[in-house]
């Protein structure tokens, strides 16, 4: 029989862990305290795109076992697992992360308790959170309450599968029956073949953190070689290749481009530089602040690359390719689309923008801006377009078609996803990142 489980915060990471658990066989409970997002998920839909979710969903709510609340019920009671799945923002006034919501979640959570439950932290924390949150839960409750950290890796786009089949399953906790209960609620993807790697509870927090340090490290060195590439007219797309092929180095993520955005690498890297920088770790602060500001650079670059060709931008109209930070989602956080396309506006161009999935949300969040039909519509009367996103449509489009429609045939390229002699035999003066095919070096 299955476990009985409380998912505390439904954004991408509780809406996919809470239907993955209905599939694992248990019973769920999400409490999520955000009407709007309640009510849809009440009705069946999932408030934001990712793939094959909402199929799951339904299928989840037919089982009779997953149930969605505004705040906890009875069911909270005699649960055996509760997951803290809210979220971590990036504070206004600085780069550290904004753990309230996973306090206020914590303390809520802590009148529910039972002596044999076990408190689950699933949010990315800096290190040192689960120490406090022991206190808080001890506090409320009235007696020890047993506290392990589980932290996420899910992409999205893929999350649904990445839920279903972690690569890996890390669990941090001072008590020892967390693991036991935790391998019963993930023994299917165990059965499957994913690991299980226990550890102290501090080491588990700085897991998750240090992972989505890595990858954006990655991210941002092969962007600090586009920018040598840039000047030397060598080809960041073929030095990825080539040095993919060493194992020990490997092909993912090094993709070059406009850079990494989102919901987490970002506000990860700045969090961990904030608490590096309690810490007194000022070395690492430094590693990590270069990371960033490589990231922010290869944005920079493109507004660089249109002020050299376009001069003033006042009044220039410039299309959009793309707004979602990645593809197969509609995701708008920290998106380098839109940071750019923000500061293009700041310069006092017309946008013209298009993303298949992100419309609604382009239109509330960003009245100013012109969201078109279709990805050809971006390219009517256009002084230049940026191809941002590298959504599976835009490598289809017919350079020749888009010639008659733009005003001026200047396309930057900032994902690497157009065939470079396609665009320049049809006439674009196409700008690649990290290519310089300006120089016929392609
Ligand atoms: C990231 C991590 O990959 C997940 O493992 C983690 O669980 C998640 O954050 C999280 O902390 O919740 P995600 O934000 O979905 O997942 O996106 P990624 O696939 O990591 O992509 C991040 C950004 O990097 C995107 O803007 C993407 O376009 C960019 N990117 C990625 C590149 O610029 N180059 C690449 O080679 C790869």
């Amino acid at each position: 029989m299955g476990l009985r489980i409380t998912v505390i915060g439904l954004g991408y990471l509780g809406v996919t862990h809470a239907v993955a658990l209905v599939e694992f066989g248990h019973e769920v409970l999400g409490v999520e305290p955000d009407q709007s997002k309640l009510e849809s998920l009440q009705k069946g839909v999932v408030p934001f795109y990712e793939p094959g979710l909402q199929e799951a969903l339904e299928k989840a709510l037919q089982t009779g076992r997953l149930q969605f609340s505004k705040t906890h019920t009875e069911f909270s009671k005699t649960a055996d697992v509760h997951f803290i799945c809210v979220g971590t923002p990036q504070q206004e006034n600085s780069f550290a992360a904004n753990t309230d919501y996973v306090v206020a979640a914590t303390r809520d959570v802590a009148k529910f308790v039972s002596p044999e439950s076990l408190v689950v932290g699933k949010s990315t924390v800096p290190v040192g959170t689960a120490h406090s949150l022991q206190t808080v839960l001890n506090d409320t409750a009235g007696f020890e309450v047993s506290l392990a950290w589980n932290p996420e890796f899910l992409r999205e786009g893929t999350a649904l599968e990445d839920s279903r089949h972690p690569d890996r399953i890390v669990v941090g906790s001072n008590q020892k029956n967390a693991f036991e209960r935790l391998r019963e609620v993930y023994k299917p993807a165990l059965d499957s073949g994913s690991p299980f790697v226990e550890m102290d509870i501090e080491t588990s927090e700085l897991v998750k953190v240090a992972a989505n340090s890595f990858l954006a490290t990655k991210i941002s060195f092969i962007n600090a070689m586009a920018e040598i590439a840039e000047v030397t007219g060598a080809d960041t797309v073929k030095l990825a290749e080539a040095i993919g092929y060493d194992e020990r180095i490997g092909n993912k993520f090094l993709k070059t481009g406009i850079g990494f955005g989102g919901g987490c690498l970002p506000k990860d890297i700045r969090a961990f530089m904030a608490r590096a920088e309690e810490l007194g770790v000022q070395d690492a602060v430094d590693f990590l602040r270069d990371i960033d500001a490589i990231n922010q650079r290869r944005r920079a670059r493109v507004i660089e690359i249109l002020v050299s060709e376009l001069g003033d931008l006042k009044g220039k109209k410039i299309g959009i390719l793309g707004a979602a930070f990645k593809p197969n989602s509609d995701d708008l956080r920290d998106s380098p689309a839109l940071h750019i396309a923000n500061q293009l506006s700041e310069r006092g161009a017309t946008i013209a923008i298009h993303d298949p999935k992100a419309s609604v949300g382009l239109k509330e969040q960003y009245p100013t801006f012109n969201v078109m039909q279709t990805a050809l519509d971006v390219f009517r009367g256009a002084d230049a377009v940026v191809l941002a996103t590298e959504w599976n449509e835009y490598r289809e489009i017919q350079p020749e078609i888009a010639l008659e429609l733009a005003s001026n045939p200047v396309i930057v390229d900032g994902r690497n996803i157009l065939d470079v002699n396609l665009w320049l035999s049809a006439g674009w003066n196409l700008y690649a990142l990290g290519r310089n095919v300006q120089r016929g070096k392609h």
